[in-house]
This record gives structure tokens, C-alpha cells and sequence, in this order.
């Protein structure tokens, strides 16, 4: 694969945008019993790819769902002079008359990733999967040095590239993801940097504004082969747990780092457990959480890349996993961002939790909100009375009356299910409060205003007024403007 010359894979890339294979087409098979496993819904979405026979169809039927191209439409779609090359090369394979790809090519906002399929054993090379999406809101539009830490086929790490970024580096404990990360650079154009090592190690000594990472998380059963892309321990979490520790050194003043990852539900919050990982390092830690996968769903879905086609290692495998999973995570599982941040010299350090409906709604904007804001309430009085604070964008405020009379309305700023900030109760005080802070230039010009529609002085409101504050930047219902 290395061995592929740039002209061989340019000129892959320009028969595939001619034949409009992109995210569009992509997302549209992707969105054919969304949610299924692939080895049950397959047969199906190349029956209907093959029904809608464009060119996109085809390229996603033979490099995203695993399916057989007749040589005559192959030599179509690529041209007759690249499908010999792409044969020479391994990337495709001959199969009964037709071709194969032995390889996945996914799109993702306008680049393509070549990598192994999921199911392709323990030295498989991980590609783009809805986490990776999730972690690549992260990117802010004109990032600094981004490192992207066990980069798999190297997405995260390409995409901060296309974006300008003013360093891309890609690291990972696997050769085989070094070298398809190394080709997907070429394939897109792109200059990112590549290493292979454990964790930190190629890195030593070098600093990053953002560190983006989606480590092995799955659990190991005792008696299966572990992935190196997958199993992140017998409890699914220690190797996330480790990379976290490690993240701090390698992060500049002010500079932030993202990992996504499932941990076994537990008494004890996520926040504490990824502390305790970090020691005593100088960071500070927000941790957002949702739902996690289901444990039968879990077991499911990894037992089929044990084997694909649902055969009798598999309802050996899939018992495996659930009962190990009963083992070792007895509730279930809950999904984290957890993501740190050097704090500039002399700043305060914040350590905050919020669980969250959604991870679609948690981008790069939004998370730099709710972290300005932890920033501020871990600051002192002074600055917090000076910033001017305002409801996170996205707010409604909502007064819901009952038929009785009797009961108060209710107040609230509500925000769509599927983003950051969580709804925030209010009282009638508090919407006089909020109307306040949204027309005054700092926190203590709305103590004034509280305080004169009150009737009371403003250091008799100041404690309501910060408190509201605070509280309202804790859950990003409020936002530093
Ligand atoms: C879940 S995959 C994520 C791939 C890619 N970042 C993405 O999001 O699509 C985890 C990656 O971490 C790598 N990895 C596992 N252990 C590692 C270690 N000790 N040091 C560095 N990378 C490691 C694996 O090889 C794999 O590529």
C-alpha cells in the first residue's frame, strides 16, 4: 500500500469526486437500517446500491459495504488504466470474475480515509466511526498544533490539516495505522506528520494547543484475542485512563485535550476517576457524560468482528463478551468526554461535570463556552462581577402556565435536546435576574439592576446575583459574552 505512487492515488481521488462519491452518499447507505449490525444489514444495502447503480452507488457498494463489482463496472468507475493499478498494489482483489475491495476508502468532509474494515483482526486499522465524528466538532476552524493521539488511519489529524492547521501530528501504537495514515495524507494532499510508538513516546518533549483522542475502550474478555484498536482492558477503561494521565505533559499554557471513551457506570463520578488518573498534574478537568451503549447491544456488535458471518464463534463470542461485561461493569456503561486544559500562568484551575442528552451538540464553540465560563466561576469574585454574561446561544425562555390557578408558572431557558447546555430551572426572581444580565455590560451592572427592580441594595442581592451566575455557567445555561 505504501508502495502506491502519488499519480496512482491522485488519480484515485479524481475518479471518485467524478463519480460524486462523497459524505452525501456515504451518509445515505449509512442511514439504511441505521443502527443494525453490518454483517445483518449488508445483503440489504448492496441490494439497494446496486438498484440505484450511479457511479456514487457502486464506489460506496465496493469501498464502504464490502460488496463485489463486475470487472466491466469496475474498469468504469475507476478507468482502465487505474483498476489494474489498484490491483497491482492489493488494494483490490479479484473475486469470482469480479473485484473486491480488501480495503474500506470512507469519506468525511470532503477527504477520504483508507483503512482496514472493522472486522479485520487484531492488527486492524481503525477508520472513521461516529466517535471519531464526535471528537472532530472538537476542531476549532483555524487550529493550532493539533496532536491526534492513537490516529488509527490518521483522520483526526488530516482533518485538523485541511482546516490550517499550524501543526497536524499523528501518532499510534500500530505500524500498519502509521503507514495508512502516512497514505492517507498523500491520497488527500495533505502535510501531517506521522509516528508510530506508545502513547506520548514519538512526542517527547513537544508541546500542543489541542489533543485529540478516541483510545481503545471496549472490554477484554479473558480468552479473546485483543484488538489493539478495541479492547482497552479487562474493564474496558485502564488503557483511556492511561493515556489521560499522560496528556497533561505534553499540552501547551492554555492549550486543551479531548478524549472519548466508555467506562462501566459506577457510585463514584467520572470526573473523580479521570482525577485520580491525572495524580497531581495541574489541569483542569471537565468531563461531560451520556448514555452509553447497551451491554447486550455492546456484546453484540463486537462479537461479530470476532465472526462476521454470525456463525457458531459467534454465539460462543457474543456470551463471552455479555458475561464479562455482567462482570465488570454490572450497570451498563456510561460514555465521557473528559477534556483538560492547562490553565494560562496565574489562572485558576476547575474541575466540573454535566451530563448531557447528546454528544451531536457539543462542538468546538460550544465547548469553549462552558469551559470560559468554569474558568470564570473558578476565578475570583472580582472577575466574575466585571464579565458581561448572557444566556448561552440557543436559550428560550419558557413560562409554562397551568390550567390552575393555583400553581405558580413554571420558568425556564430551555435549549434543543441535542445541545450543550442543559435547561435551567428558573424562579420569578430569576427571570427578572436573567433580563438583567441581558442588557447589562457586566455582572455587577445587573446586581444594580436585580436590585433596584427589587427594592433592595445591591449588596444585599450580590450572593443571589453570583450564585445565579455561577450556577447558570456551571450547567452552560449562561455563557461569557
Ligand atoms: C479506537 S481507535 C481510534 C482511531 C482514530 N483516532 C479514530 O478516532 O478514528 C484507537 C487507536 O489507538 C491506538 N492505540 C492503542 N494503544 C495505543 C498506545 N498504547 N499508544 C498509542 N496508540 C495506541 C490503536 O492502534 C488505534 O489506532
Amino acid at each position: 500500500m505504501e508502495a502506491l505512487p502519488d499519480a496512482v492515488l491522485r488519480e484515485l481521488r479524481e475518479a471518485l469526486r467524478r463519480a460524486g462519491y462523497g459524505d452525501e452518499i456515504a451518509d445515505e447507505a449509512e442511514s439504511l437500517a441505521y443502527g443494525m449490525i453490518d454483517a445483518v444489514r449488508r445483503p440489504v444495502i448492496a441490494w439497494r446500491l446496486r438498484k440505484v447503480g450511479t457511479p456514487a452507488a457502486l464506489a460506496t457498494l465496493l469501498f464502504l459495504h464490502a460488496g463485489r463489482l463486475e470487472r466491466r463496472a469496475a474498469s468504469a468507475l475507476l478507468g482502465p488504466g487505474l483498476l489494474p493499478a489498484l490491483l497491482g498494489a492489493g488494494l483490490l482483489a479479484d473475486a469470482d470474475g469480479g473485484v473486491v475491495s480488501r480495503f474500506r476508502l470512507t469519506p468525511l468532509q470532503g477527504l477520504l480515509f483508507l483503512h482496514d474494515p472493522f472486522e479485520g483482526g487484531p492488527e486492524t486499522a481503525m477508520g472513521p466511526g461516529i466517535t471519531t465524528v464526535a471528537l472532530a466538532r472538537l476542531l476549532p476552524p483555524s487550529p493550532g498544533a493539533v496532536l491526534d493521539v492513537g490516529c488509527g488511519a490518521g483522520t483526526l489529524a488530516l482533518l485538523a490539516a485541511a482546516r490550517g492547521a499550524r501543526r497536524a501530528v499523528g501518532v499510534d501504537l500500530s505500524e500498519r495505522a502509521v503507514a495508512l495514515a502516512r497514505v492517507n495524507a498523500r491520497l488527500n494532499g495533505l502535510a501531517a506528520e506521522f509516528r508510530a510508538g506508545d502513547l506520548l513516546a514519538p512526542v517527547r518533549g513537544e508541546r500542543f494547543d489541542l489533543l485529540l483522542s478516541q483510545p481503545p475502550y471496549v472490554v477484554a474478555p479473558p480468552g479473546l484475542a485483543p484488538t489493539t484498536y478495541l479492547h482497552g482492558g479487562t474493564r474496558g477503561d485502564e488503557l483511556a485512563l492511561r493515556f489521560a494521565a499522560a496528556f497533561p505533559e505534553a499540552l501547551a499554557e492554555g492549550g486543551r485535550a479531548a478524549l472519548f471513551f466508555d467506562l462501566p457506570k459506577a457510585a463514584e463520578p467520572v470526573h473523580r476517576r479521570v482525577r485520580r488518573a491525572l495524580g497531581g498534574a495541574r489541569v483542569s478537568l471537565a468531563v461531560l457524560t451520556g448514555a452509553g451503549p447497551s451491554s447486550e447491544l455492546s456484546a453484540m456488535a463486537y462479537a461479530t468482528l470476532e465472526d462476521p458471518a454470525i456463525g457458531p464463534r459467534y454465539a460462543e463470542a457474543v456470551l463471552r463478551y455479555r458475561e464479562h461485561i455482567e462482570a465488570v461493569a454490572p450497570a451498563g456503561f456510561v460514555r465521557a468526554l473528559a477534556v483538560l486544559e492547562r490553565p494560562a500562568a496565574g489562572a485558576a484551575g476547575f474541575e466540573a461535570a454535566l451530563e448531557v442528552g447528546h454528544f451531536d451538540g457539543v462542538d468546538a464553540a460550544a465547548l469553549s463556552r462552558w469551559l470560559a465560563g468554569l474558568a470564570l466561576v473558578a476565578g475570583p469574585e472580582e472577575a466574575l462581577r466585571a464579565a458581561a454574561v448572557r444566556p448561552a446561544p440557543g436559550a428560550r425562555l419558557t413560562v409554562t402556565r397551568r390550567l390552575d390557578a393555583d400553581t405558580p408558572p413554571t420558568r425556564a431557558l430551555r435549549f434543543a435536546e441535542k445541545a450543550l447546555p442543559r435547561d435551567f430551572e428558573l424562579s420569578e426572581a430569576g427571570e427578572a435576574l436573567l433580563e438583567a444580565l441581558a442588557v447589562a455590560g457586566s455582572v455587577a451592572e445587573a446586581e444594580g439592576l436585580f436590585a433596584e427592580a427589587c427594592g433592595r441594595s445591591p449588596e444585599a442581592v450580590r450572593a443571589t446575583v453570583t450564585g445565579f451566575v455561577r450556577d447558570g455557567l456551571g450547567r452552560a445555561a449562561l455563557a461569557p459574552a
